[in-house]
């Protein structure tokens, strides 16, 4: 039985309803902390309930809300719900993204903007409503997943990369701002992951992405979700502002 850690603390992982989300929800909860499982689709309502139902088989408390991150009322909506079932909220992982690909002269103002709102707005969203009362009660860990199309740059990816590179960005200035009150504030930078939104990805690209690997293969949701673990540990206090890489050694 692994240390439990988080015990008597309540996490909220945003797009836990698959993917890296639903791994980083799992560990979370093997840390012993209680977990809101957030979703947005319709169509995700009983996959996020089957996370949510594993989660408490594991012995802690959990819950699937529905809510679209970028969508202010929605988000505050969700947050006063959890506070309602769970007290408070002292680990935010703010996981939720989109992609829409394409080149940016053939990208529409509108695909630029729906990534930009999901993937930056949505963390504006939750820290804003988030932090107050981190800060009150003197400890909190906000933990954005990121991507290293962010570090190196990515054919096709502008409005994402931009997206996932003002989070970093975001995540320096909020970690000078509120250190002094034991709330952390950090990144994880995922190479790439098995998962849904990569399963689209053509063959080619992910060889060349193995070959440029030096681990040589894809990661899993569950090696990210390890890092996520780590940052919202008790132990991690003194890690703050800083983006932790788990992308097997593509981007040094
Ligand atoms: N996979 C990779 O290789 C990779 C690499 C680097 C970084 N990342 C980052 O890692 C995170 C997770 O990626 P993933 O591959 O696990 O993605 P995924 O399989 O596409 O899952 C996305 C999750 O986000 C949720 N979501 C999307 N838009 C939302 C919104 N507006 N409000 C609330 N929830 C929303 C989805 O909910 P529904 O199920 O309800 O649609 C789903 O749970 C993202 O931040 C992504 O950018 C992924």
């Amino acid at each position: 039985m692994s240390h439990q850690s988080l015990k008597g603390k309540v996490s909220l992982v945003t797009g836990a309803s698959r993917g890296i989300g639903k791994a980083i929800a799992a560990e979370l909860a093997a840390a012993g902390s209680d977990v809101a499982v957030n979703f947005v689709s319709p169509s995700s309502e009983d996959k996020a309930k089957q996370v949510a139902d594993k989660l408490v088989q594991m012995g802690v408390r959990a819950r699937a809300y529905r809510a679209d991150v970028s969508d202010i009322a929605q988000a505050d909506g969700m947050i006063a719900d959890i506070v309602r079932d769970f007290g408070r909220v002292d680990v935010l992982v703010n996981n939720a993204a989109i992609n829409r690909d394409k080149t940016f002269m053939k990208l529409p103002r509108e695909q630029w903007d729906e990534v930009v709102r999901v993937n930056l707005g949505g963390a504006y969203n939750l820290i804003h409503a988030l932090l107050p009362s981190m800060v009150e009660t003197g400890w909190g860990r906000i933990i954005s997943i990121v991507s290293v199309v962010a570090q190196m740059g990515n054919f096709g990816q502008t409005n994402y990369s931009a997206s996932k590179g003002a989070v970093m960005a975001f995540t320096k200035s909020l970690a000078r701002e509120v250190g002094r009150k034991n709330v952390t504030v950090n990144c994880v930078a995922p190479g790439y992951i098995e998962t849904d939104m990569t399963a689209g990805v053509p063959e080619k690209v992910i060889n060349h992405v193995k070959d440029i690997t030096p681990i040589g293969r894809l990661g899993s949701p569950e090696e990210v979700a390890f890092a996520v673990r780590f940052l919202a540990d008790p132990r991690a206090s003194y890690i703050t502002g800083q983006v932790v890489a788990v992308n097997g050694g593509m981007y040094m």
